[in-house]
């Protein structure tokens, strides 16, 4: 027999429709691991709340959409803070790259790291996110860059959702940045990462592949084979696109309709224009912008004007992204980006859902997962304004209780 609980007394923001959805006085029927109602509690139907049903008085808390990271380079070795100190004495990010460090620093260092010590640091990372509310998160591979460190920090990314009760979609990122046993090679590595993606998928490993289409990373050319591959298995694809400079990326992957175009500081009108109409989502990271310092803004009136969804992620990761705090970003991304709170929210909720195919999330609403998070908070647009704290009282994933 399924669990049957009803949460009461609750202020909701269900995020269903094009505004906060706030119900006072709300009530949220959970069965198993979906919602099975979802409304004002004098709504209720007494018939679907029988004696035994488990309740949670909610105290009038707020209660919003489990939080969607669509975005996170989770599972690596070390840490780049020397790094950090070249790059404020001057140095810029391409530069250290091209001197060898960068990404290709966090590859040796993860190659370095046995499975226990990725585990327990990705661990520690996973379990901060969802202290804020985050249920669902993306996990990249990509600092593994050989067939079986790929396929380690894949499977050490699906572990972490096991051991939290938090729902992980993995990516293949092979196409990350060049590893250095291919220096000069970067075609004939295209045909490596090509190779591993079957594998890796006939292993459960994979929900979607990446690449980082770039001057320090890999051309359009490249990135096409890597989607043409993705395709021919029926992976969806996403894109680091136009983050340093504009290579034409967003179009290319919306060519292949992507989820998701992610960064997009150099996004062009055409590269807006192909993502509307392939309904690719605009994955905004102001945790990258602000932590390298960029200046060039992503084109938010240009994504709001064709009616581009945007979302909003952490980008977790050593190098230029290194928080921890998905609330954190919904202060930058209205703050840095002049997002308003309601699209920052919508960008980690119903938008950061559709950047990860999941149509069963992002919103409360019967008939969807029980992923929720209960604040201590009048009103859902706080969420964007208060930052350094941290208001959530519960996580509820999948109908259970997790922190
Ligand atoms: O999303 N741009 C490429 N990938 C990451 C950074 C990776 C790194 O510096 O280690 C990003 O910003
Ligand atoms: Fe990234």
């Amino acid at each position: 027999m399924t669990t049957l609980t009803l949460w009461h007394n609750a202020r909701l923001a269900t995020l269903d429709g094009d505004g906060w959805g706030l119900i006072d006085d709300g009530a949220l029927l959970v069965e198993g691991d979906r919602l099975a109602w979802v409304g004002p509690r004098t709504a209720l139907p007494p018939a679907l709340v029988p004696p035994g049903t488990l309740r949670q008085d909610l105290q009038g808390a707020l209660v919003t959409p489990g939080l969607i990271d669509a975005h996170t380079h989770l599972v690596y070795g070390g840490q780049r803070a020397r790094e950090f100190e070249l790059r404020l004495q001057g140095a810029s990010y391409e530069e250290i790259a091209r001197a060898g460090g960068g990404i290709r620093s966090t590859v040796a260092a993860t190659r370095a790291a046995d499975d226990a010590t990725l585990r327990a640091s990705a661990l520690r990372r996973a379990r901060c996110l969802r202290a804020e509310g985050v249920t669902t998160l993306e996990i990249k591979s990509g600092y593994g860059l050989r067939l079986e460190d790929e396929r380690r920090c894949l499977a050490i990314a699906r572990q972490i959702g096991e051991a939290l009760g938090l729902q992980v979609r993995t990516t293949y990122l092979g196409a990350h940045a060049l590893p250095p046993e291919f220096d000069g090679r970067s075609d004939a590595y295209i045909d490596a990462v090509c190779a591993w993606m079957p594998t890796l998928q006939a292993e459960g490993l994979v929900d979607a592949v990446d690449a980082f289409c770039e001057n320090i990373g890999f051309t359009p050319a490249q990135t096409r084979r890597v989607f043409e591959t993705a395709r021919r298995l029926g992976l969806p694809v996403k894109l680091h696109a136009e983050q340093l400079s504009d290579q034409g990326g967003a179009a290319l992957a919306a060519g292949f309709q992507a989820l998701s175009c992610d960064h997009l500081e150099h996004l062009s009108e055409d590269g807006i224009r192909a993502m509307r109409a392939a309904g690719t989502v605009a994955v905004l990271l102001p945790g990258a912008y602000y932590f390298l310092r960029e200046t060039r803004l992503p084109p938010i009136a240009g994504l709001r004007a064709h009616g581009v969804p945007i979302a909003v992620a952490s980008d977790h990761n050593p190098g230029s992204s290194p928080g921890l705090s998905l609330l954190l970003m919904l202060s930058m991304a209205c703050t840095l980006f002049r997002l308003t709170p309601l699209e920052a929210v919508q960008g980690v909720t119903v938008h950061a859902a559709r950047a990860l195919g999941l149509p069963d999330r992002g919103r409360l609403a019967a008939g969807l997962r029980a992923d929720f998070a209960v604040w201590e908070l009048a009103h859902p647009h706080e969420l964007a304004y208060w930052f350094g704290h941290n208001p959530c009282l519960r996580v509820v994933a999948g109908g259970k209780e997790c922190c």
